[in-house]
């Protein structure tokens, strides 16, 4: 079984397998359950200061099937789920359990605050005092905190991640990781914000605005709240496209960054993927929920026969490998007029080696001719 720890940025993974901020990281009971499966990380779900704010509804989430009949067949999960509605100084007693538990996994504390400098310093400040190993900021939350000019309302806006980076990175004395949101239509200029300001790592991508469907029954787009709904993140495997590209727009823009990759992500292959796009390690959330938390013994079994098959001694060297091979569409017009010459210029000379076997075989036969004839 190939090696899969890995080290990024001075923080330890057992693997490069990390838990998303979200459902599966929502206390400290399912945190240490995770642990204990085998998961080398977790990123719990999103904790703010004052969780009187936060109002969650029920239903929150929709999805969409391949096949009806097949529970797990989900093409794609929407989720309208704000951040956790646990009250802040519980989280802080779990965090610090959790992390005393399991010294050697990577504990990584999500967090979120209002547009506030005094308000990211003191979450990041009291939050540190657990123990916890990093911070990811959710700047990228899509749907009910932007309302609050919270999550992707400041991960749109790369003067405001520029400036609440550097907030934390300065209350921090661990790495602190941005999380990105995909709606945004460049994804490289929060990211490089977000560097500029000092941060460790990137964490791409959050959920994507979505409306799930609509019921024909009743008219009504889903989940359906109260006979309403609003648009919601999308997520699992039918993002993973775009993640990809996004995760390896955001490697190219700032090479010397820790990428934490994410979206969609089910399989080891779908995880190698993200490794060669750019990514140092790699988040479920979606997945993980709908396949259960035991898909972490398939994943490190995947990728380590992977690393043997091909002879990865480490998973630092499937890191970005595919990225020299992304370049623009102007250039991929040149290289295949370049191809198409060569080729031509190779059947050419095929003919004309043809043809001097063909005069060859001429002048031998004449030869010979002449000979007998002698
Ligand atoms: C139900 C649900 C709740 C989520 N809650 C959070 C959250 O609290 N904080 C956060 O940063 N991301 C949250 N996410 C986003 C995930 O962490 C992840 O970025 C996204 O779902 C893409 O990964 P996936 O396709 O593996 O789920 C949530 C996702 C889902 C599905």
């Amino acid at each position: 079984m190939a090696n899969l720890s890995i080290e990024v940025g001075g923080l330890k993974y057992p693997n490069p397998f990390v838990l998303a901020s979200g459902p599966p990281g929502t206390n400290a009971r399912v945190i240490k359950r995770s642990f204990s499966l085998g998961w080398g990380g977790i990123a719990c779900k999103t904790i703010s200061l004052d969780n009187s704010k936060v109002h969650n509804l029920v239903p929150r989430y929709g999805k969409l099937r391949w096949d009806e009949s097949d529970r797990k067949s989900v093409l794609g999960f929407q989720n309208i789920e704000l951040i956790s509605d646990r009250a802040f100084d519980v989280w802080l007693d779990e965090l610090a359990d959790c992390k005393q538990a399991y010294p050697d996994r990577m504990l990584i504390a999500s967090v979120m605050e209002e547009y506030e400098k005094d308000a990211w310093v003191e979450i990041i400040e009291r939050t540190q005092a657990t123990g916890i190993d990093a911070f990811e900021l959710n700047l990228s939350c899509p749907h009910g905190l932007p309302e609050r000019k919270m999550g992707a309302a400041m991960g749109q806006d790369p003067k405001i991640v520029e400036e609440v980076t550097g907030w934390a990175v300065q209350a921090s004395k661990v790495p602190v990781y941005a999380k990105m949101t995909p709606n945004i239509t460049d994804p490289r200029e929060p990211a490089q914000a977000a560097v500029r300001a000092g941060a460790a790592g990137i964490s791409a991508i959050n959920t994507i605005l979505c409306v799930i469907g609509i019921d024909l029954d009743t008219y009504r787009p889903m989940p359906t709240v109260e006979g309403y709904s609003e648009p919601g993140g999308y997520s699992g495997r039918a993002v993973r496209p775009i993640a990809l590209r996004q995760v390896m727009e955001i490697a190219r823009a700032c090479p010397d960054t820790i990428i934490s990759g994410m979206g969609g992500i089910e399989t080891a292959t779908d995880a190698v993927q993200f490794l060669l796009a750019g990514a140092h390690n790699v988040q479920l959330c979606t997945g993980a929920m709908i396949q259960g938390y035991e898909i972490i013994e398939g994943l490190c079994e995947g990728l380590s026969k992977f690393m043997d098959d091909r002879g990865f001694k480490k998973v630092e060297d499937l890191v970005g490998k595919s990225l020299p091979y992304f370049t623009t569409h102007a250039d991929l017009v040149e290289r295949q007029l370049a191809a198409k010459r060569e080729r031509a210029g190779e059947a050419n000379r095929d003919e004309m080696w043809q043809g001097n076997i063909a005069s060859e075989t001429d002048s031998l036969t004449a030869e010979n001719e002449k000979k007998r004839d002698q």
